[in-house]
């Protein structure tokens, strides 16, 4: 595991309250930024002081994110990056068409991109694996980033983009735009409120099962029934056997595969753990419960002002299948976590009791969000989009557009509505229950020092070996 003691000559990575924050920015807080931009040099629409913006991982999130900000006034996306160059394709056209022009430039290496002096910020939506190694590289180029939930693959790559952020005095928004919905803000406010009295539980519910995007998995089953074997699910099948040959093929010539691996170990291509797929697999994600706890558990801390803090202790298990399988993540987990104040709190997916979304339930009555979904014990919480400003003793920050937060924070210097330090703490749980799973133990998480205590074994799964010729930074 790599030293977190290395931390200490380094600011800590507990959250930066706004002072902090504004200090550490210094008198740059209250003005408005002074973009880099070369762009009154380079096209006509630039020379508004837009902020340049450049694009990283053009899939499903990447291209969905870039849609947002292509509206905005206040951004001009100059560049974009993707190692399929049929993302890229499809991505450059869809930016240069908005803009009616030809001036967003496409790159296969994300360097490249990320050494132009004139992009200010970048939206990076690379799968979980790549995460570390892109952010840092964009924090160390002092671009502000839109960064992807979880923060990281590991809890040691997380912290090493909190220190990157945070050494760089750079503005992360973390894609945990839940936090930008009024009805996800006034749950978090009722509970902050005290309204339901003192929270004695919580409960964070996430999807079971691995999802079959794009009808992969369905795909790839058939193709093995073409071939006369049979297996009712990827998470049945494992190397050595006719049906895993029978999945392994070329990559496809548009996707640089090497480079997509990344750090990550090397397996033989499968459409079926590429792209959106890669979550199924523990190599370069894992599974919905990573996938979700930076949205549920996110909006679960917010309500209870954890966002600087933690779990004291995780226990809990699920359905693993073989670890060599196709798709080796849990499609059923459910554990629970111990939280200072006497908070306990159940993080399950697959468990038809545990409703998806989020359940505080305090001495004095509950209250449950999810999207699209309000519920609590006083019915008249139901009524406004926001919580009656009577009510507001403790306002939560208001954002109602998670992108143009970012925008807006790129020019103010102040925080964003959900900074990388509130991204970090949101996932750790997540990788804790990970880590519980994985080894079959109680964990034991001292969350001042963001370490696990007296388990050698389970310490050693907070970080992974990058391949070469890759390194954690
Ligand atoms: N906030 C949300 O609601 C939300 C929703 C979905 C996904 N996400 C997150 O977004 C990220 C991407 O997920 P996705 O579902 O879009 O995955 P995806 O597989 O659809 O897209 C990832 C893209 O990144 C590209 N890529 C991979 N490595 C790269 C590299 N080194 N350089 C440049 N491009 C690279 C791939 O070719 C692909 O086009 C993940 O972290 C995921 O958790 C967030």
């Amino acid at each position: 595991m790599p030293k977190n003691s290395g931390f200490e000559d380094t600011l800590p990575l507990r959250l930066f309250n706004r002072r902090h924050f504004l200090k550490a920015a210094g008198s740059a807080a209250v003005l408005p930024v002074v973009l880099r931009g070369h762009a009154a040099q380079s096209s006509g629409a630039s020379a508004n002081n837009r902020i340049n913006l450049g694009v990283i991982g053009m899939g499903w999130q990447g291209t969905g994110n870039t849609q947002s900000f292509l509206p905005s006034e206040d951004c001009q996306v100059v560049a974009a990056c993707d190692i399929d160059a049929n993302h890229l394709k499809a991505a450059l056209k869809m930016i240069n068409d908005n803009y009616g022009n030809e001036d967003c430039k496409g790159y296969h290496d994300y360097r490249e991109l990320l050494a132009r002096d004139d992009i200010d910020a970048v939206m990076i939506a690379v799968p979980d694996h790549w995460h570390e190694i892109v952010s840092t590289e964009a924090a160390r180029r002092k671009k502000d980033i839109y960064g992807e939930k979880p923060l990281a693959h590991t809890i040691a790559e997380q912290q090493s983009i909190v220190r990157a952020v945070q050494q760089n005095r750079i503005i992360w928004q973390m894609g945990s735009w839940q936090r930008s919905v009024p009805t996800f803000h006034k749950a978090a406010e009722i509970v902050r409120n005290g309204l339901i009295g003192t929270v004695t539980h919580v409960e964070v519910g996430l999807p079971g099962g691995n999802s079959d995007f794009d009808d992969v998995g369905k795909e790839a089953l058939a193709k093995l029934a073409a071939q006369g074997v049979n297996a009712a699910s990827l998470e049945q099948v494992v190397p050595g056997t006719k049906a895993w040959n029978l999945l392994v093929t070329d990559p496809p010539p548009e996707l640089d595969y090497n480079t997509w691996i990344g750090p990550a170990k090397m397996e033989p291509y499968m459409r079926a753990r590429s792209h959106k797929s890669w979550r199924w697999n523990y190599n370069t994600g894992a599974g919905e419960l990573l996938d979700w706890i930076g949205h549920h558990c996110d909006i679960a801390h917010w309500g209870l002002d954890f966002d600087n803090s933690g779990p004291s202790e995780v226990e809990g298990s699920g359905e693993l299948p073989p670890a060599n399988a196709v798709w080796n993540t849990a499609p059923k987990y459910r554990f629970e976590l111990k939280y200072p104040q006497g908070v306990t709190m159940t993080i399950a997916g697959g468990h038809p009791d545990i409703k998806g979304g989020v359940k505080w339930i305090g001495s004095e009555g509950w209250v449950w969000v999810d999207r699209g979904g309000f519920e609590a014990s006083n019915p008249a919480w139901k009524q406004g989009k926001y919580l009656p400003r009577e009510l507001r003793k403790v306002k939560l920050y208001t954002s109602s557009n998670h992108q143009q937060n970012f925008l807006d924070c790129v020019r103010t210097r102040q925080s964003t509505v959900t900074p990388v330090e509130v991204g970090h703490h949101s996932a750790i749980p997540g990788h804790l229950c990970l880590i519980s799973m994985l080894t079959g133990k109680k964990i034991r998480w001292d969350a001042k020092e963001e370490k696990i205590v007296g388990d050698a074994e389970a310490s050693k799964l907070t970080t992974r070996e990058y391949r070469a010729p890759w390194k954690m930074s």
